[in-house]
């Protein structure tokens, strides 16, 4: 390899990080980072949640200034002072939480802050008509039509808007689209769609950088593979030559607890003594045309799976029984009591309480520490004589939760916004389990963490049942919620289309296979 022993930049060299280093106060983010991207190929970021993926990226993209170390484009060192240095080097970014405008149509989305106008020198009125000419070409391509560009993006899902980016990335001749964590979002059809067009850039010659926490995503469309663990570069392999343990093994170097509890089977927790208690029953329960006629129980110490494709109606239920849309047909009982819920204020009341979806919107208080991050929903349970806040048994509740979760941070009284990714949804499933609830609701549970934590959280379900409550686990992964649940329904068209059980031993790949694939069948067939 001349090129390695030269540092010249290979033929195919785009991009090339040279020990790379970030610190902020009281924290490395990176540690000595090196990375390089060849021409046309797709390049996977792994890492624990922390390792330091997204701080990587926010430098690469010019939104985040190294402490030292260089990046090189072409084999030419440049400076990314801000994001247009990046966009205008042909490097384009598309963040963990989508920053596009929703209220904007996609047209002016795609051209923010570099509208094409009229007039001599571009400095007239907007030219709309030489903006949608300019994306003409690749609109098609990526499933959009001429209409769609006047729309507003905030009328899509989460696959147009990445695909509002990635056609933005085209329309400046980009040469480089990092992803940060693109499919965590989407459901399983999506993402399907998603790879295909990223496998559409690569064939223009456009290099991607993608981080996904989800290793099966990788093989059969990914190149090469680069791990980070602590701020650092461990390792860069060919996709072909890395199993997944290999790949696991690297993420989480020598820490062999988390690879023991990998390794681990499924855990089935201790159930509480029969007769269980139903805790929760829908009857009929109808919100036209989102939900039609839902019925199910759950009961305590039990794990209910939910499963669909998008747009099956999961989170419309979870949201009919947390009060946030109001039903049109048939009852919700609690105990055995028909309830009225109206809001999620009622739902709290009862006893309900839920993991949401997005964090960015639902979760999280970005600017107060983690502490009162954990316990916002329930203060009174830190308050001494119910009055003053205990601020040290604030604290400690909320410590016992980082070290349980592993949450990575400087400690309780950091600000939330300053955690990765994963490590906030860390908190927002904290926070709710401190509401003592008797059913929590957990939608996508797992988004966007990182494979030695997935278990952390699984085992933290199986816990709360176990001490007699209920959990309701709506998840686009199906191993997921073979691992998790003791039944699994599976809807459709906002219907309950069937229920399968998975086997609880855990370990006959057959019998998961069987369970798969029934599942896949019932969310598929069409109604008659
Ligand atoms: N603005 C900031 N201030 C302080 N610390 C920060 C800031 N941004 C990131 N960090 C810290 O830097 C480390 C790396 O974070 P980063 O977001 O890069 O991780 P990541 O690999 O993207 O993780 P995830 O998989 O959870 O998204 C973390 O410990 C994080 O808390
Ligand atoms: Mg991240």
């Amino acid at each position: 390899m001349p090129d390695r022993d030269t540092q010249e930049p290979g033929p195919q060299e785009l991009l090339r990080v040279e020990g790379v280093v970030k610190h902020y106060p009281g924290v490395v983010a990176l540690s000595g980072v090196s990375l390089d991207v060849r021409a046309g190929e797709i390049h996977a970021l792994l890492g624990e949640n922390g390792a330091g993926k997204s701080t990587l990226i926010n430098v690469l993209s010019g939104t985040t200034q190294p402490t030292s170390g260089q990046v090189l484009v072409a084999g030419e060192p440049v400076q990314l002072r801000r994001p247009r240095d990046a966009q205008d080097l042909g490097i384009t970014t598309i963040h963990q939480e989508l920053s596009l405008a929703p209220e904007l149509t996609v047209l002016q989305n795609i051209f923010l802050g570099r509208e094409l106008r009229r007039g001599p020198f571009g400095r007239g009125l907007l030219d709309e008509h030489a903006m949608s000419a300019r994306v003409q070409g690749v609109i098609a391509d990526f499933g959009l039509t001429e209409r769609d560009l006047r729309r507003p993006v905030g009328e899509f899902g989460a696959l147009t808007q990445h695909v509002v980016e990635i056609i933005k990335a085209l329309a400046f001749d980009a040469r480089l689209v990092i992803l940060d964590e693109p499919t965590s979002g989407l459901a399983e059809e999506e993402r399907v769609m998603l790879f295909d067009h990223m496998r559409r850039l690569r064939e223009r010659g456009i290099s991607l950088v993608w981080v996904t926490h989800r290793l099966d995503e990788l093989y059969g469309l990914v190149d090469r593979i680069t791990v980070l663990r602590d701020g650092r570069t461990v390792a860069t392999t060919d996709t072909t030559e890395s199993t997944p343990a290999d790949l696991v093994r690297l993420m989480v170097g020598r820490k062999t607890t988390s690879l023991g509890v990998i390794a681990e089977g499924r855990t089935p927790a201790e159930r509480p003594a029969d007769p269980r208690a139903e805790v929760l029953r829908l009857e009929n329960v109808s919100r036209r045309p989102v939900l039609r006629g839902v019925s199910l129980t759950i009961a305590g110490g039990e794990i209910l799976g939910v499963a669909g494709v998008a747009g099956a109606g999961r989170t419309e239920l979870a949201r009919a029984i947390l009060g946030a849309d109001r039903i049109d047909g048939g009852r919700i009982l609690v105990d055995g009591e028909p309830v009225r819920i109206r809001h999620p204020r009622d739902a709290y009341r009862l006893g309900i309480a839920m993991v949401p979806e997005e964090r960015k919107t639902l979760g999280i208080l970005a600017d107060f520490p983690l502490d009162k991050n954990t316990t916002v929903s329930r203060l009174g349970k830190v308050a001494r004589l119910g009055l003053m806040l205990d601020r040290r048994r604030e604290r400690a509740v909320t410590r016992d939760y980082i070290d349980e979760l592993g949450v990575r941070t400087t400690g309780a009284g950091e600000r939330i916004r300053n955690l990765s990714g994963g490590n906030q949804q860390k908190i927002v499933i904290a926070r709710c389990l401190f509401t003592g609830p008797r059913l929590i609701i957990f939608d996508e549970p797992t988004q966007g963490i990182d494979v030695a934590a997935k278990a952390e959280v699984y085992r933290l379900i199986h816990r709360f049942v176990a001490g007699g409550g209920a959990a309701l686990v709506i998840s686009s992964e199906i191993p997921e919620l073979l691992h998790v649940s003791d039944r699994i329904l599976v809807m459709r068209e906002g219907a309950i289309a069937g229920e399968v059980r998975p086997d609880l031993r855990g370990d006959d790949l057959e019998a998961d296979e069987r369970v798969s694939a029934e599942i896949m069948s019932l969310a598929a067939r069409s109604v008659a």
